[in-house]
Order: C-alpha cells, then sequence, then structure tokens
C-alpha cells in the first residue's frame, strides 16, 4: 500500500511517502518568510503551502521510480493547527484523491506526533508515558495502544515550544526560539539565575510556563543583556528540568517504565542529556531529529495504521483548528 502523506498545519510544508512499513521519501520545507516577522504569519504561510506543495509533489515523483497513479492512499493533516495553513493541505489533498479515485484520511497532528515515535523505534511497545512538547502544545499521555489513550495532564496556559518563542523574542533572538535558545545556551552557566518553576506540587501533572515567561522580561528589564547565554542557560534549564520532573511523576503515577517524548521541542539537547539523570532506570524513547519537528511522515504512518482497519475519512471533512486527541475510547 502506497500512501502520501501531506503536512500544513503551520510553516512547514512537508510531504512524504510510505510503503510497507518503510518510508520512501520524505521532504520538509520550512518557510523562510516569516524570518523578518519574528513569528509565523497565518496568510503568508497559507500562500507558501500553495506555492510549494504542487513543486513537492512533482519532486516526490520525480525521485522515486513509480508514478502517483500507482497511489493507494492521501493522509493529510486534519488539525490542530492554522486554519488556512490546514485548508491549503485538505484541499490539495482531497483533489488528488478525486482525482486519483483513492481514499483519503485525515490525521490528528498531535497524535502524529506521538507515534512518530514508533516509526522511529519499531519496537517500541504499549503501554508508554509520552511528553507531548510542541509549538501549541505540552501534554503527558498515557498511551495503551492506538486509539486509547489517557490524558494525565496540561499546560494551563503557554506551551512549552511558546516559551521558548516568547523567550527568544525577549532575549532578541531569532524564530523559531527554541533551536536559538538551545544555541546561545551552550557556553551558559544554567544555574546562575535562578528562574521560577509553577505548579511544582510533588504529582501535580499540570504546567504552567507564562510567569517564566514574565520572569524572563522582568529580569531582562532590570538587568544588562550582556550575559545573554548565562540568561538562555537558565532559562532554557527552568523548562527543561520542569518537564522532566513532571514526566518523572507521570511514570510513578502510572506505574509505566518506558516514556517517549515527542514534538518539536524533543530536538532539544539540554532536555535530550538531562533525561537519563531525571529518569535514570526507565527506559527513554526519543524520536528520530527529522521526526521530532513538524514532517509528513509521522502522517502517512499513523494513516498506515489506521488503514489496516479501513479508518478512511469523508471526502467533504472539515479541517478542526483546535483538534483534541480523541481520549474517550480509553
Ligand atoms: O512540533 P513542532 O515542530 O510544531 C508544532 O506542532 O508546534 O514544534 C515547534 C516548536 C517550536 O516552539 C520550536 O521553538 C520548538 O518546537 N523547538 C525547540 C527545538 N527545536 C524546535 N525547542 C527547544 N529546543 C529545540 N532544539
Ligand atoms: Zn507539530
Amino acid at each position: 500500500m502506497k500512501i502520501l502523506g501531506i503536512e500544513t498545519s503551520c510553516d512547514e510544508t512537508a510531504l512524504a511517502l510510505f510503503e510497507n512499513e518503510k518510508l520512501l521519501y520524505s521532504k520538509v520545507s520550512s518557510h523562510i518568510v516569516h524570518k523578518n516577522y519574528g513569528g509565523v504569519v497565518p496568510e503568508l504561510a497559507s500562500r507558501e503551502h500553495d506555492k510549494i506543495l504542487p513543486q513537492l509533489f512533482k519532486d516526490c515523483f520525480k525521485t522515486l521510480d513509480f508514478s502517483s497513479n500507482e497511489l493507494d492512499l492521501i493522509a493529510v493533516t486534519q488539525g490542530p493547527g492554522l486554519a488556512g495553513s490546514l485548508i491549503s493541505g485538505a484541499s490539495f489533498a482531497k483533489g488528488l484523491s478525486l482525482a486519483l479515485n483513492i481514499p483519503i484520511i485525515g490525521i490528528n497532528h498531535l497524535e502524529a506526533h506521538i507515534f512518530a515515535n514508533i516509526l522511529s523505534d519499531p519496537k517500541l511497545s504499549f503501554p508508554f508515558v509520552c511528553l507531548l512538547v510542541s509549538g501549541g502544545h505540552t501534554q503527558l499521555w498515557y498511551v495503551k495502544g492506538l486509539s486509547k489513550y489517557k490524558l494525565l495532564g496540561e499546560t494551563r496556559d503557554d506551551a512549552a515550544g511558546e516559551a521558548f518563542d516568547k523567550g527568544a523574542r525577549i532575549l532578541g533572538l531569532g524564530y523559531p526560539g527554541g533551536p536559538e535558545i538551545e544555541r546561545h545556551s551552550k557556553n551558559g552557566n544554567p544555574k546562575k539565575i535562578n528562574f521560577p518553576r509553577a505548579l511544582m506540587k510533588e504529582n501535580n501533572l499540570e504546567f504552567s510556563f507564562s510567569g517564566l515567561k514574565t520572569s524572563l522580561l522582568y529580569y531582562c528589564r532590570k538587568n544588562k543583556k550582556n550575559n545573554i547565554s548565562d540568561i538562555a542557560a537558565s532559562y532554557q534549564n527552568a523548562i527543561i528540568e520542569t518537564l522532566l520532573e513532571k514526566l518523572k511523576w507521570a511514570l510513578r503515577l502510572t506505574n509505566c517504565n518506558v516514556c517517549v517524548i515527542a514534538g518539536g521541542v524533543a530536538a532539544n539537547a539540554h532536555l535530550r542529556n538531562l533525561a537519563e539523570k531525571f529518569l535514570h532506570k526507565k527506559k527513554i524513547i526519543f524520536p528520530r531529529m527529522d521526526l521530532c519537528t513538524d514532517n509528513a511522515a509521522m502522517i502517512a504512518f499513523l494513516a498506515y495504521l489506521y488503514s489496516k482497519d479501513k479508518k478512511f475519512t469523508k471526502i467533504d471533512f472539515k479541517i478542526f483548528p483546535n483538534m483534541k486527541i480523541n481520549h474517550n475510547e480509553y
């Protein structure tokens, strides 16, 4: 079964081809137009998707030695994400599904992030706890199998990725903020400034990062920014230690020994380095770097899992900018 995956939830246009448990093609094109604005401009993002998608599609089949007529299934991100961006991807996908007369599956982007770990490590078995840390979400999930999820906790305000992005903006660094803060932290002292950690009462699995961001703002107003690497390292450390501490509690409360980290923040080196220290004796899985941030391989892979039960989506489906992971079935 040849599955074409399409991902356009935010500012990356991505296409992937998955066949018989194998990823044959995966390409991500990041929009550079947003760099000058310090964040994603939704209108520009959807225009970029419309421009890049047909090009990526052509390149994909130029690279592979078969034609698009041989596709069996189209998978596309249905939500969550920016409305205009989701519509661009869904319209392209629906056009293909109609033209090729093949089924389509609308995929939940967050669920795909979780399953990127299985694509990365096929031996990973259920159950596991997943710390999902992306630009818009920070959640802890107990994952018992496909469609069997329990939400253990989530952020009350900003997501961890958002805290990185907003923090970078306060520090005058570029977008996206995560890699920028990570780069500037390299030679800094993570213990130099004691930024606050919220909701740290033992076993509380909720997160809150908006106070941390405000405290960075006040620190920068009061102090000169000449020790930027110490500030970045301390700020990064406050986010990462909070995430790991709560992941540790989640594992204890669920009596689970395996955890996976998913989403863009999973690319963070400090998180990867500290995980062992916080979670010793636990099995910790990080997705491959190219599967941490937004990509279409994870969309095609999750569609592959659902296609086994023929769980296709009607062609007139709507996109859902606030789509949640359905956890009623657990
Ligand atoms: O999963 P993702 O690519 O897109 C969403 O679904 O939101 O996550 C993007 C987020 C951004 O907030 C970005 O700053 C953060 O992931 N990020 C990182 C790193 N790389 C990306 N945060 C910390 N360290 C990184 N190396
Ligand atoms: Zn994402």
